[in-house]
């Protein structure tokens, strides 16, 4: 049984690699404390944010900026405050949300 769920453990990891590390870097990020990729917290579930920016080509940017500088109004009472993450972390991350 343990070699079994070693392997699993090893592989799974390995076939979601590209979701996998951008669910990681948000949650390391601190994301998930607000954010839920499926359902609303505090803040917008990021589904939904995927699907408010569907076919807007400056969303990425945008967004990316949103999380560098802090938001407010777009969702409800509850503003963002800046992220204290790298420009290319939120890249990455800005990218992500847009692929849910
Ligand atoms: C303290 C809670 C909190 C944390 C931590 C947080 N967020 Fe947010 N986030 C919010 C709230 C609240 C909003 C809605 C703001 C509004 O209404 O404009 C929001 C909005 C957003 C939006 C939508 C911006 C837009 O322009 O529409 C994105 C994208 C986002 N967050 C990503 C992230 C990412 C990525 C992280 C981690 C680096 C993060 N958030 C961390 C609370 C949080």
């Amino acid at each position: 049984m343990k070699p079994f769920v070693a392997l699993i453990a090893i592989t799974l990891p390995l076939c979601f690699a590209p979701a996998h590390a951008s669910l990681e870097l948000a949650a390391k990020s601190k994301c998930m404390m607000c954010h839920d990729v499926e359902k609303k917290k505090m803040g917008p579930a990021f589904k939904e944010i995927s699907a408010k920016y569907k076919g807007d080509k400056a969303a990425e940017a945008m967004l990316a900026d949103s999380m560098l500088n802090g938001v407010k109004d777009k969702w409800g009472k509850i503003p963002m405050a800046a992220q204290k993450i790298a420009p290319v972390d939120a890249q990455q991350l800005s990218k992500w949300i847009l692929t849910l």
